[in-house]
């Protein structure tokens, strides 16, 4: 069978992806070397809206695109994955073109890769920051372990205390996380206790100063959304989460944390990829970027 034009194949029709696409999106996803990630599609999808593009050939689907709205503030974009077969024909700026129309007024963020920036520039977003990927080998206490000097900024000289969200924290996280990731986000946060391997509250003086979540992806666990007071609370948040797995752990810190960034190198973390920030319709991410250390996903924004 031949493959169609590049003409015929920006005019395949775009549908709504549902969580019967979970394993066709997993695909999408290796086909391009990303880590297949059922578990957060099944929430992107659940909390967010997929859309997507069958492939012509029967196989699977060619490409998609995630939304996730915040009312009327913001909406994020994300997996935006087109299959490596049908790549340069034009379907992600399709993609992308149909979402904005969608979405009409509302402003858009998302984490850009390399590969993406250059469509969204053309599209008219703006770099308004960046995400240092780190991952690895979580090593509490420093580069020799618990025994050696502990690094630069330890957690334990802050009062900060942390333990395992209980059900009744919800309501208190949600107006935690709300200046700080500066819109609503509670259908999110009211998933993150199933979604999560484990949900983790910091706490001062019986005051919530932050929370992150550990979630995982194939062999890996990642940290995020990580909100934090300061970068001592968001160490003692990290330390507490690598204390409960023996995997690999896997964050994307916002990059102007770099004291943070600095003591996750010391605690075995190495550089991985680097994302760009990218707005369209608003001049920055809204809410509070000294607190905000890690999104959930990329993909959520
Ligand atoms: C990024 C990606 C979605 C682009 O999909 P695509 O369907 O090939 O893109 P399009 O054909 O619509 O191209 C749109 C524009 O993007 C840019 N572009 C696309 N692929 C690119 C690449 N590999 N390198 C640099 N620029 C690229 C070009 O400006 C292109 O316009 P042009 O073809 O007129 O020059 C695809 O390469 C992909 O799935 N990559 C892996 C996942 C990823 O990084 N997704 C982006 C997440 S933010």
């Amino acid at each position: 069978m031949h493959s169609p034009s590049p003409h015929s194949l920006v005019e395949l029709p775009i549908r709504h992806l549902n969580r019967g696409d979970l394993v066709p999106c997993a695909d999408l996803c290796e086909d391009r070397g990303w880590p297949r990630d059922e578990h957060r599609w099944g929430l992107l999808l659940s909390a967010g809206t997929g859309y997507g593009i069958d492939a012509p050939d029967g196989k699977g689907l060619a490409a998609t695109c995630l939304t996730m709205p915040y009312g009327a503030d913001l909406t994020a974009v994300g997996m935006l994955l087109v299959a490596e077969r049908y790549a340069r024909r034009g379907l992600a700026r399709r993609l992308m073109r149909h979402v904005m129309e969608t979405v009409g007024d509302t402003p858009l963020a998302l984490y850009a890769t390399e590969q993406g920036q250059p469509l969204y520039e053309d599209l008219g977003f703006s770099p308004v920051g960046r995400a240092e990927r780190v991952g690895g080998r979580f090593r509490a206490g420093g580069p020799g372990g618990v025994s050696s000097p502990a690094p630069t900024l330890v957690a334990s000289r802050s009062s900060v205390t942390t333990r395992p969200a209980a059900a009744d924290d919800l309501q208190a996280l949600v107006r935690l996380d709300l200046p700080v990731f500066g819109a609503d986000r509670t259908h999110i946060l009211a998933r993150l206790p199933a979604f999560s391997d484990r949900l983790q509250v910091a706490e001062e003086h019986g005051e919530l100063v932050g929370y992150a979540a550990l979630w995982p992806s194939g062999p890996t666990e990642v940290v995020g959304p990580l909100i934090a007071r300061d970068t001592a609370a968001a160490q003692a948040l990290i330390a507490a989460l690598g204390a409960t797995t023996d995997r690999p752990l896997r964050v994307d810190v916002e990059a102007r944390h770099k004291e943070l960034l600095g003591w996750l190198a010391e605690s075995g973390l190495e550089p991985l990829s680097r994302t760009t920030v990218m707005t369209y319709g608003i001049p920055d991410l809204p809410g509070d970027a000294a607190r905000r250390f890690a999104p959930l996903t990329l993909a959520t924004g």
